[in-house]
């Protein structure tokens, strides 16, 4: 493990951290003073400030105004509430644009965008590189020793893509160092398509709207160097912070659900501690999944503990409409995503801004202020997660969240099929992973997310949605696994291309058909809203494939259509494993089944029997000599949990049955993997 990691994995703050957001540059002191009080009462432990404040610490070149934020700091130390300090680099002030037009994007269509939103900056842009170094200096020798200090937000949610000048050479110099030669690059980007030779890394520009379609080499490049540039940026902020003597955890805030800029695995390497802006995008039961979803990333991205820096308090926004998430809905997606590792329930954010773009945007005090009954239901959560403490102490060696299955997850799969003109542009990468997760989840099986070329050993069987490139050495590793005796699940879309998205010829899916033994000859998306049969019972959609097969058993054939009678679903044994290749999209009910089957087969199973049907998701987060079962009830009808342990937040005994009510939660201390049943009402 390396310095970085034992960082990361030592997050242990002593608490649960609690709060969000707070702005005090947009309001005046009577309002500070009211929000102090509030703090104090929601029994808030920890603001993130500075979050957009470049122009109220910057307001002209050079010039640094900083008694504001001393003067917060102050009031913060007397009210007992630490913070996160933000690097204000995410939103570039007037002057900076004015004074350097340069350092703002350009869209692919040759925009140039103008200042008067947020996240306008060129990555690559000398100036703009200099001037967030600058700042961030500024802030780590005065506040960097702070003792309220609980950690460096740097920036926020890195993911402005550049195509204009500035990103074009670091582009040409990045692929330069990639390639080596021109000839390397010509033959990775297939460049005699087209006409596309290149005869110099000069003549390469990053993709920009042209006539046609691009090169998909040459896009997943380019979102490949924006990642690793962003990434640069990002750490030279760290170093400025470390050469500035400053010891305080770092990390920057990734950001789920929507768009994915990052290659997360790379970036968590570079962090002291891992975080999440985490927003849901449905207001149905699948919110629960979602949470799972978003906590299970950071868990795996992180190694360890994570911090959820940002969560909306009262909405979901669904179709243009902000749905009500309602209190005790809150509070259990606060608990879920501590139950796999968050070490804090932070929010977006502390009070509703009166103007701006985002003045209807959730907060902890809304517009209507203290007297409400969301605020409320934000001191109810205080008061819980007080309650929380111990879970915030960490195990002395293990993993926080014990789990046998991994879904492999890497960015790569998400920009693959972003790619215009595959067979279907119906599918997402984030979706087939999302389909994938979520059958574990049902079935209340925890799942880690693995990165590519990982140490395998804790996982005895390994899911890989849709990963439509891979390279010579993630074939290996997955020969490996199963020889080794692991069980790997291949869906359709994965493995069909290298990592320069050339298509591997001579039969689907090319990198791995000696692995799986199959032969696809052709790729055969379904019309929408169709459904095939399968002989195992189950149903597909979106995808099929012509397949035969070489060196694998038929686990499921298609019954009838063009396909009736050839396979559709196999397996092969390969040493001491076996590898299953679902050639074709099974429905959301079919993957369930089947994952949560196959699961079973190698005697995986739920945390806690009979629970996720019943809507109760039971996740074990083991801590420092103890277990704590986090007990959420997404269901309709009461439960009555059993085990040797009380319950954090209550403190009733769950020895004769600890009863839950709908929307209700527990957490359970326990003895380290003590036993726990659902008992028959
Ligand atoms: C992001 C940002 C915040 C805010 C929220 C709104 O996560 O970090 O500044 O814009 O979204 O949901």
């Amino acid at each position: 493990m390396s310095v970085e990691q034992a960082h990361r994995r030592g997050f242990a703050p002593g608490q649960i951290l609690f709060g969000g957001d707070w702005s005090p540059e947009q309001w005046d002191r009577a309002t500070w003073e009211e929000d102090l009080a509030l703090m104090q009462e929601a029994r808030v432990n920890t603001v993130t400030l500075g979050v957009f404040s470049w122009s109220a610490l910057e307001p002209t070149e050079g010039a640094f105004v900083t008694d504001w934020l001393d003067e917060i700091l102050e009031r913060l130390a007397d009210a007992g509430i630490g913070f996160f300090l933000a690097t204000p680099t995410a939103s570039p002030p007037p002057w900076f644009t004015r004074a350097h037009p340069d350092a703002l994007p350009v869209r692919p269509d040759g925009v140039r965008l103008t200042h008067g939103s947020r996240d306008t900056y060129a990555i690559s842009a000398p100036a703009y590189r200099e001037a967030a170094r600058r700042i961030t200096r500024r802030l780590a020798d005065r506040y960097g020793h702070h003792p309220g200090l609980r950690g460096w937000h740097l920036h926020n949610e890195y993911g402005t893509l550049d195509h204009g000048p500035h990103a074009e050479h670091a582009f040409q110099a990045w692929l330069e160092d990639r390639y080596g030669t021109i000839e390397a690059l010509n033959a990775a980007w297939c460049t005699a398509f087209w006409s596309q030779g290149y005869a110099s890394f000069e003549e390469i520009t990053p993709p920009r709207t042209t006539q046609y379609l691009p090169n998909p080499s040459q896009a997943i490049d380019f979102r490949r160097f924006s990642s690793d540039e962003m990434l640069a940026a990002m750490v030279e902020q760290r170093e400025e912070i470390r050469a500035a003597g400053s010891t305080a955890p770092v990390t920057t805030n990734f950001m789920l659900p929507t768009w994915n800029h990052l290659e997360q695995w790379s970036w968590a390497e570079r962090e002291d501690v891992v975080s999440l802006d985490h927003y849901l995008d449905t207001a149905g039961p699948d919110a629960e999944a979602h949470v799972a979803y978003g906590s299970d990333l950071a868990r795996s991205w992180s190694g360890g503990p994570w911090v959820l820096m940002e969560q909306n308090a009262t909405g979901i926004r669904v179709d243009g409409r902000t749905l009500a998430k309602g209190a005790d809905r809150m509070i259990r997606h606060s608990l879920g995503y501590i139950a796999r590792g968050s070490q804090s329930s932070l929010f977006f954010q502390w009070r509703q801004s009166a103007g701006g773009a985002e003045q209807w945007h959730g907060a902890l005090v809304p517009h209507a202020g203290g007297r409400s009954r969301v605020f409320a239901s934000i001191a109810r959560l205080g008061g819980i997660l007080e309650r929380l403490a111990p879970v915030a102490a960490l195990p002395a060696d293990g993993p926080l969240v014990r789990a046998e299955v991994g879904i492999l997850w890497h960015a790569d799969g998400w920009w693959a099929l972003e790619t215009p003109d595959l067979p279907s542009s119906h599918l997402t990468y984030s979706a087939e992973v999302r389909a994938t997760h979520r059958s574990f989840w049902r079935a209340g099986i925890p799942v880690d997310f693995v990165r590519p070329l990982a140490d395998l050993s804790a996982h005895r069987l390994l899911v890989v949605p849709a990963q439509y490139p891979l390279s010579d050495d993630q074939v290996s590793w997955f020969e490996e696994y199963v020889e080794g005796g692991g069980e790997l699940v291949v869906t359709y879309l994965s493995g069909l291309a290298d990592e320069h998205l050339r298509i591997a010829t001579g039969g689907y899916p090319g990198r791995l058909r000696r692995l799986l033994g199959v032969r696809g000859q052709e790729l055969l998306p379904l019309p929408a809203g169709e459904r095939v049969a399968l002989s195992d019972g189950s149903e597909v959609e979106g995808w099929t494939e012509l397949l035969g097969v070489e060196d694998a058993e038929v686990l499921a054939r298609y019954t009838h259509g063009d396909l009736a009678g050839l396979p559709a679903v196999t397996r092969a044994r390969r040493g001491e494993g076996r590898a299953v290749y679902v050639s074709a999209g099974w429905t959301q009910e079919a993957r369930d089944r089947r994952l949560a089957e196959i699961a079973a087969e190698l005697g995986i199973g739920p945390t806690l029997p009979g629970a996720a049907e019943a809507g109760l998701e039971a996740v074990r987060r083991r801590g420092d000599g103890m277990d704590f079962l986090f007990l959420l009830h997404h269901g309709e009808r009461p439960l009555t949990v059993r085990a040797v342990g009380d319950d954090l937040i209550t403190g009733a005994s769950a020895r004769d049955g600890l009863r839950l009510a709908q929307g209700g939660a527990a957490v359970l201390t326990l003895a380290p993997d003590a036993p726990v049943e659902l008992v028959e009402d």
